[in-house]
């Protein structure tokens, strides 16, 4: 018979459908756009027979006020805080974002306890009891909670170390995998003590212990290993959503917790093969690295070059290669720089950009923003495939890039971003550095590449000093 409960039930399955649609369009370039719109209808169909549903089941009007009330001020909300935020910001903002989908799954988790374990006369945990499925409900609560206490903390760190208001370098607590092993080992006994005996004690011990737990995972993990670590949080959240799942009877949020679960964890392994990291050292808490802060040490001298030198240096070459980074999102010079290619191309100066996968504080972050400023896609190249052309190029411009072209992350095994592949920049003839001053980047690390004898430092808010070698080869030209 069709009745309320069943059209939900359908729409649910289309909702998922949508979701992998989504994924699928999402995976590229060309289809992203529509991958998102996929997303949207998705989400819509989701929660319109959420509505559906809590309707079919009678929900009370005090429930169905809250629901609509939630919805309107979490969509109000949402849209605030797409429209405003900035491009440098969205790690932050989704790091965020995955700490409300851990809360909800402890929320959901203790929920279920206060009405079934925590309410053993009452109905709920009677049907259970005659269904034989009350052990299988305490361990989804449990499992659910520290999945989703871990998801919380861990990315509330996140979120502080992105948005710089809590240091980048990584936490060295002494004897810190003991600690993260020894916390696995007490949390599986507790599991097993919770199923046979579900006492209130000890499930605020669990919560307790995966909040500290996610804290030191992620406060363990260095600034530069942060895009990985946004992946992975973004993988535990779908865990977390589809232990929730599980305990609410919903299939809709199991299919859609694993899809995010797998694809997150997917993600994280592609972005540690490019970064030359060991992904279980990194969902470990950077297990089995040990390496201290980097010494202070010295390098010598640095030179610095002005704006109308660069342009001299640019007129006069025959190939360019331009590697942007933070900086130059932070400064949005990128229609400069669009400009400066385009005038350079002119003047018949080859230009290609060299575009290392975690420059910026987001995947495809630097493509993102030349795209935007209408630079040809074809010569925007990956740092695979420029790597081995610096040899012979005349000027490498590093646009607000550091620890995308530190030499030390290949020469000096010592180093906290040692074995991270970069862009062999110091290959070239010239090197020009464009950044305010000689502090360090994401990571923390000093960067020799400043000292080298081809490299010049050009000083100054990127957008200001690209906008002035441009002034200065318009000028060139009219002379
Ligand atoms: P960073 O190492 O972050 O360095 C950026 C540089 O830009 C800084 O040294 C800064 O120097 C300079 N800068 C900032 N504002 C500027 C401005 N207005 N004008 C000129 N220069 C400016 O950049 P990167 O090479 O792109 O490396 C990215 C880092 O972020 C990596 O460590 C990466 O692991 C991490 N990360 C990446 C992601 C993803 S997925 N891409 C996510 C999170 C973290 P001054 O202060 O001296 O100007």
């Amino acid at each position: 018979m069709f009745t309320l409960e069943t059209a939900a039930t359908a729409a649910y399955v289309v909702a998922a459908l949508l979701f992998i649609l989504a994924l699928a369009g999402l995976s590229k370039h060309e289809t992203s756009r529509a991958g998102n719109s996929f997303g949207i209808a998705g989400m819509a169909v989701a929660l319109v027979a959420t509505i559906a549903l809590a309707l079919a089941r009678h929900i009370e009007p005090l429930g169905l006020a809250l629901l609509i009330v939630a919805m309107v001020i979490g969509a109000a909300i949402g849209l605030w805080r797409a429209k405003i935020v900035e491009m440098t910001g969205m790690p932050e903002l989704i790091a965020l974002l995955h700490s409300f989908v851990g809360l909800a799954a402890v929320l959901v988790g203790w929920n279920g306890y206060l009405h079934v374990e925590g309410d053993a006369t009452g109905a709920e945990a009677a049907q259970l009891a005659s269904e034989g499925m009350l052990g299988i409900h305490s361990a989804e609560v449990v499992i659910g909670v520290f999945i989703g206490a871990v998801t919380f903390t861990g990315s509330i760190v996140a979120n502080l170390k992105l948005s710089a208001r809590m240091k980048s370098a990584p936490m060295m607590l002494p004897g810190k995998n003991i600690l993260n092993v020894g916390a696995l080992v007490v949390f599986a006994a507790l599991t097993v003590w919770f199923v046979i005996d579900p006492q209130l004690w000890l499930l605020i011990v669990v919560t307790v212990l995966a909040l500290l737990l996610g804290w030191h995972l992620v406060a363990s993990i260095g600034g530069g290993d942060m895009p990985v670590v946004v992946s992975m949080l973004n993988s535990y959240s779908g865990w977390a959503a589809a232990a929730s799942g599980f305990l609410l009877g919903n299939d809709l949020l199991i299919i859609t917790g694993a899809l995010v679960g797998s694809s997150g964890a997917y993600l994280s392994y592609i972005m540690c093969k490019a970064m030359n990291r060991s992904f279980i050292s990194v969902i470990a808490g950077g297990f089995g690295i040990e390496a201290g802060p980097a010494e202070d040490k010295d390098y010598g001298e640095h030179r610095e070059i002005t704006a109308e030198g660069a342009a001299e240096l640019l007129a006069n070459a025959t190939s360019v290669i331009i590697t942007p980074g933070y900086g130059m999102a932070v400064a949005q010079a990128q229609y400069g720089v669009a400009d400066l290619t385009r005038k350079l191309r002119e003047r018949g100066v080859e230009v290609r950009f060299g575009i290392h996968p975690v420059a910026g504080r987001l995947p495809g972050h630097m493509n993102v923003l030349l795209a935007e400023a209408k630079v040809p896609y074809d010569i925007v190249l990956e740092m695979d495939e420029i790597n081995d052309d610096f040899d012979g190029t005349s000027v490498v411009l590093v646009i607000g890039a550091n620890d995308t072209v530190n030499p030390a992350a290949s020469e000096d095994p010592g180093s906290p971003i040692a074995g991270m592949p970069v862009l062999t920049v110091w290959n070239a003839d010239n090197v020009i550095v464009f950044k305010r001053s000689m502090a360090s980047g994401y990571a923390g690390v000093q960067n020799p590449l400043f000292f080298r004898e081809n490299t010049q430092m050009l000083f100054g808010d990127a957008k200001d000093r690209v906008d002035a070698i441009n002034a200065a080869l318009s000028v060139g030209e009219h002379v």
